[in-house]
């Protein structure tokens, strides 16, 4: 599961190195054989996830339509790049396709996409699909265009669970405990309400810093906790549903703008359609990956009683409002109607 230093180091570099060598040329342009080309996707989570999976629909379904013209190559688990990187890559046309979760893209220019953070912000799936598949989602993947970026849809994965060394079970709990977070803000914000020290750091390190104890816990959906082998780092995992996690998936304007309107139009049908599969399989992958935990005997799950999850609540309330000046007082107010409105 861990990777040598070596390797993320050359990673690091690898996105000017490869940018300068050129290796962008031959993908997402024109090959020998005409209208030919490869989309490279790069993630940084397990082919058995929700997001590896609609990948790998991406890639079936454009195969299919394009009679094996256009390939697709997959790079999970941060193989080619990660978070560090990935959005720089893509800028610089080193991949055509990444699809980070939305907490990344704060720090990329887009702090509105922080509301999807807000712990106890979300009942349900149900309730955080009012905003990504409705208008609220296109007019946040339309403003995407100011980085040369281009949005082409949202995915779910699911709530999010405290991980630790201990139950994390009321607020007293997480006193002192080193949280690895995603670089969100809000998430920052929620993690020092709750009297813990967030620290920022890649997903793709994440296990081995918990190995390590760099880190003590870190919170993240069954699925992705199963996948990177967390609960062999993890004595408990405390079921506290605080947040949710769920990705959009971007182009580059540049490979975009290249591709003919026909070519276009089989990609974006072809995403579509694949991110619709990855919400159908988003909740079953997460049960199995739960179903798989069980099983295993070295960490403990903690349900929460609906007291603590209240107390919990209660404790992260502050970042609501403490928040609010970095995601844009609009687009929370334009998120709370899309969740209040009656259906
Ligand atoms: C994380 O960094 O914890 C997640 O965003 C990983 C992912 O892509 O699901």
């Amino acid at each position: 599961m861990t990777r040598p230093i070596a390797h993320a180091v050359s990673r690091r570099h690898a996105v000017l190195a490869g940018a300068a060598l050129g290796l962008a040329a031959g993908s997402g342009r024109l090959r020998a054989a005409p209208g030919a080309f490869t989309i490279r996707f790069s993630h940084v989570v397990a082919e058995d996830t929700p997001k590896g999976l609609a990948a790998r629909r991406f890639q079936a379904l454009v195969q299919e339509r394009s009679a094996g013209r256009i390939t697709v190559t997959i790079y999970p688990e941060a193989q080619l790049y990660g978070d560090h990187d990935e959005v720089q890559a893509l800028q610089l046309g080193a991949v055509e396709i990444l699809a980070p979760s939305l907490s990344k893209f704060g720090r990329i220019g887009f702090p509105e996409f922080e509301l999807f953070d807000l712990p106890y912000f979300f009942p349900d799936v149900a309730r955080v699909r009012r905003i990504t598949q409705g208008a609220l989602g296109q007019r946040m993947l339309a403003r995407l265009e100011r980085q040369r970026l281009v949005g082409l849809g949202f995915m779910d994965n699911g709530f999010k669970h405290m991980s630790a060394n201990r139950p994390l079970l009321e607020a007293t709990d997480f006193v002192g405990q080193r949280m690895r977070i995603q670089a969100s803000r809000v998430i920052a914000a929620q993690m020092r309400a709750l009297g813990a020290q967030p620290v920022t750091l890649a997903f793709s390190e994440t296990r081995r810093a918990l190995a390590a104890g760099v880190v003590d816990g870190t919170e993240n959906p069954v699925s992705n906790f199963w996948t990177q082998g967390m609960q062999e780092v993890q004595t408990d995992l405390s079921l506290t549903e605080h947040g949710y996690l769920g990705y959009a998936v971007v182009t580059s304007q540049r490979f975009w703008q290249a591709l003919s309107p026909s070519d276009r139009a089989l990609v974006r049908d072809a995403m579509e359609q694949a991110l619709a599969f990855g919400n159908q399989i988003a909740d079953t992958q997460n049960e199995k990956a739960f179903a798989a935990l069980r099983g295993y005997a070295g960490t403990r799950i903690h349900a929460l009683t609906a007291g603590q999850k209240d107390r919990l609540r209660g404790a992260v309330q502050s970042v609501h409002a403490g928040l609010a000046q970095r995601i844009g007082a609009d687009w929370l107010d334009q998120a709370r109607s899309a969740l209040q409105r009656t259906e």
